[in-house]
């Protein structure tokens, strides 16, 4: 049967993110705009003031995009510190099946943000969820090309900025706000699509994701 989707609901997308000076925030603002752009329901959560409240709505979005600055290499301790604490929710499998995806900001141009980007998607495969690349090709990479391309760092995993760090939240460069706004938009589409398809063939349910002890 022929399905254009107009009669499901909006995804629900919430974008998860941690920021310790506010750059990250640009981004994290960056995203919820693309997703709101596509159709979604958008919901923004800062981990550090999260509620439990919050923790309800993450049970319940289509989707979850995972934001973390680069700190020492890696996610910040205040996104470890959220992702410690899903720990039961991982062991009952309850994000299980959710979109995800991530984003990620260094002082450095490469600022060893790979390794961020592949926390995030490791967090997210430990829940068992579907992650979504940037769906972007390389900017700034030959004569002709700029560093006001979208992606203009070559990420492909997520989407990786840029800034300065002696420069404010405001001046984070305008190419990787919309490299960001860029990957909430596809998330919501890709959300949308799934969702469709889950209306006739629903998602897999399965043993919990994993052994951890309960906390
Ligand atoms: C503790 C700490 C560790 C950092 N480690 C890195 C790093 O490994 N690579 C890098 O390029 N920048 C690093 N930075 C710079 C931050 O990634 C950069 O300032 C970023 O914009 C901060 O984002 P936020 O304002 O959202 O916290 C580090 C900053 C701090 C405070």
């Amino acid at each position: 049967m022929p399905h254009n989707g107009t009669d499901i609901a909006a995804p629900t997308v919430a974008v998860v993110y941690h920021s310790g000076f506010g750059h990250t925030s640009t981004l994290a603002d960056a995203v919820a705009a693309g997703a709101g752009d596509a159709g979604a329901d958008v919901t923004v959560i800062h981990v550090e003031t999260m509620t439990e409240h919050d923790f309800d709505v993450l049970d319940n979005v289509d989707a979850m995009i995972f934001g973390s600055p680069t700190y020492m290499g890696n996610v910040s301790a205040g996104f470890q510190a959220f992702a410690e604490k899903t720990g039961r929710r991982c062991m009952e499998g309850r994000w299980r099946d959710k979109v995800a995806a991530g984003f990620t900001n260094s002082g450095a141009k490469s600022g060893d943000k790979l390794a961020t980007l592949n926390s995030l998607a490791i967090f997210a495969a430990q829940h068992h969820m579907h992650w979504v690349n940037l769906g972007l090709g390389a900017g700034w990479n030959s004569s002709a090309s700029s560093e006001h391309d979208l992606n203009r760092l070559g990420f492909w995993l997520g989407a990786a900025a840029a800034t300065d760090v002696d420069a404010g939240p405001d001046q984070v460069h305008p190419a990787d706000v919309q490299t960001c706004h860029h990957l909430g938009h596809r998330v919501a589409l890709v959300t949308r699509q799934l969702n469709i398809g889950r209306t006739f063939s629903p998602a897999a349910s399965a043993p919990a994701a994993w052994w951890a002890p309960a906390r």
